[in-house]
């Protein structure tokens, strides 16, 4: 049995969770039932970044402790992913005791290996990327994620020894032993590494929202080692070097271009540093933006996962997110666009198909026969992510049995040749089944119902027209 690991970020919980944290969410769920089916054993870890100025400050902002806001704040999320079916094997907090006992043990080894050590820090950094910045990153001197000015940071700071681990990454990442994909960020992380990497500031004087430093308490953690040890601690480890957790390492690492950086250089180098084995592949997706630009609350122009589930239901919302981003590109959604997706695909498309079918079939009560949908290089297909590709497929085989039941005109056949209407039938039925089998992953509740539908002839419709 193979086992299989797979994670998601862990979300800011500045704000509740909008659709881009809900798509990557969605499709770590995808690959997780997925390889479940392949009779895998699967870890899927998710979970919540709560320490940092970032939190702090939207804590502050409404008047309410971090403690309070953060609590609040973690509850929605795991609402939203229970709304979605998502299938988690854990949710780590980074405010869970156990969790930062293990970062500290952590970081006190790499001081003992002197791998950490005292200077003056100054630079730029963005506290919307929690990440420090050069002017190269900029665009008229601003974020272009956060479109604000970085803060120039001067401080006394411990410094992690990044610059040592340059070539070890570089070679890892080149031979794929690190695989990113798509390939252009790949390229995209080597041409960052080939231009040097510098030692990190990873402490703060003036941030009292985080993990204390075990060596220095006026200092706590900066948080992005406190944020990558999750991968880690969400498996039970206890900060132990060269202790790999049982699923360690990642099978699978699941991000948007915007952490990518990060997650090639300081996370796989604090895995060498705790003398630990890096992930095998991290996949970056793309961006949703909505008409055009970038979603943001001061743009209202946000879409939230309750008000997607409220409007196309679970499965609904889960087909549309999966559809949406062709493999590593950005994508523009709007209601618009979403709305006449889930009437073409799943009202008129599955959806009338499936009633259609069990009506016709309601006399002459045809036997399932199981048949085992054939599409090309499906397991290849989820290995590349090209989970646009798998249901476009599986919707031309819709599209093809509606248009069947049209040149039959099986409504009448069934009535005018009966022997020949329910030969069609039969066919249309193991099609139907195995349709609901292959969707399984991406739409596990419409699934079942089909698999009951076609077993008692009865059911609700599975998407009502908007
Ligand atoms: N806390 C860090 C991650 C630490 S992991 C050790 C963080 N959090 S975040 O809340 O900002 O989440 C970023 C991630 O959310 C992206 O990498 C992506 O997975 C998802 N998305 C956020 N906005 C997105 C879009 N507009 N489109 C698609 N996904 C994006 O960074």
């Amino acid at each position: 049995m193979n086992k299989f690991y797979i994670t998601t970020p862990i979300y800011y919980v500045n704000d509740k969770p909008h659709i881009g944290h809900t798509y990557t969410t969605v499709v770590v769920d995808v690959l997780a039932r997925w390889h479940k089916i392949q009779k895998d054993q699967v870890f899927f870890l998710t979970g919540t970044d709560e320490h940092g100025a970032k939190i702090a400050a939207a804590a502050a902002a409404v008047g309410k402790s971090e403690k309070e806001f953060v609590d609040e704040k973690t509850q929605s999320f795991k609402d939203v992913w229970q709304k979605l079916n998502i299938e988690y094997n854990n949710f780590l907090r980074t405010t869970d005791p156990a969790h930062i006992a293990a970062v500290q043990t952590a970081i006190q080894h790499l001081k003992d290996k002197g791998l950490i050590y005292k200077g003056q820090y100054e630079g730029l950094y963005c506290q919307g990327c929690e990440q420090y910045k050069t002017s190269d990153d900029l665009i008229d001197g601003k974020c272009p994620e956060h479109q604000i000015e970085p803060q120039s940071m001067k401080e006394e700071s411990y410094f992690f020894k990044l610059s040592q681990f340059e070539k070890q990454l570089k070679e890892k990442i080149e031979s794929d032993e690190l695989e990113i994909k798509p390939t252009e960020r790949k390229n995209e992380a080597l041409s960052f590494i080939n231009k040097g990497l510098k030692d990190i500031s990873i402490s703060r004087a003036n941030v009292s929202w985080g993990v204390p430093l075990p060596f220095d308490k006026n200092y706590t953690l900066y948080v992005w080692l406190d944020a990558f040890l999750n991968y880690l601690t969400g498996l039970g480890w206890k900060g132990g070097a060269g202790n790999a957790p049982k699923f360690f390492p990642p099978d699978i690492q699941l991000m948007s271009k915007d952490i990518l950086r990060v997650h090639a250089t300081i996370w796989p180098a604090l895995l060498l540093a705790l003398e630990l084995p890096l992930p095998k592949k991290i996949f970056v997706h793309g961006y949703f933006t909505v008409q055009g630009q970038k979603m943001s609350k001061s743009l209202g122009n946000v879409i939230w996962p309750e008000d997607l589930v409220g409007k196309f239901g679970i499965d609904g919302s889960r087909y549309l997110l999966m559809s949406l981003l062709a493999y590593g590109q950005d994508g523009d959604i709007s209601w618009e666009k979403l709305t006449e997706k889930y009437n073409a695909d799943l009202a008129n498309g599955l959806g009338n198909l499936v009633s259609r079918v069990s009506k016709l079939n309601e006399n002459l009560k045809v036997k399932n026969k199981k048949l085992e949908l054939r599409i090309k290089n499906l397991e290849g297909l989820f290995d590349e992510f090209k989970f646009k590709e798998i249901l476009d497929e599986i919707w031309q085989q819709i599209a093809w049995a509606n248009k069947y039941i049209e040149e039959k005109k099986l409504w009448e056949l069934v009535k005018t040749d009966p022997k020949e209407g329910k030969k069609v039938l039969e066919n249309l039925i193991s099609l139907i089944s195995g349709i609901g089998e292959v969707i399984s992953p991406f739409l596990p509740e419409t699934s079942e119902k089909i698999i009951e539908i076609l077993k008692t002839g009865q059911g609700q419709p599975l998407f009502p027209r908007i």
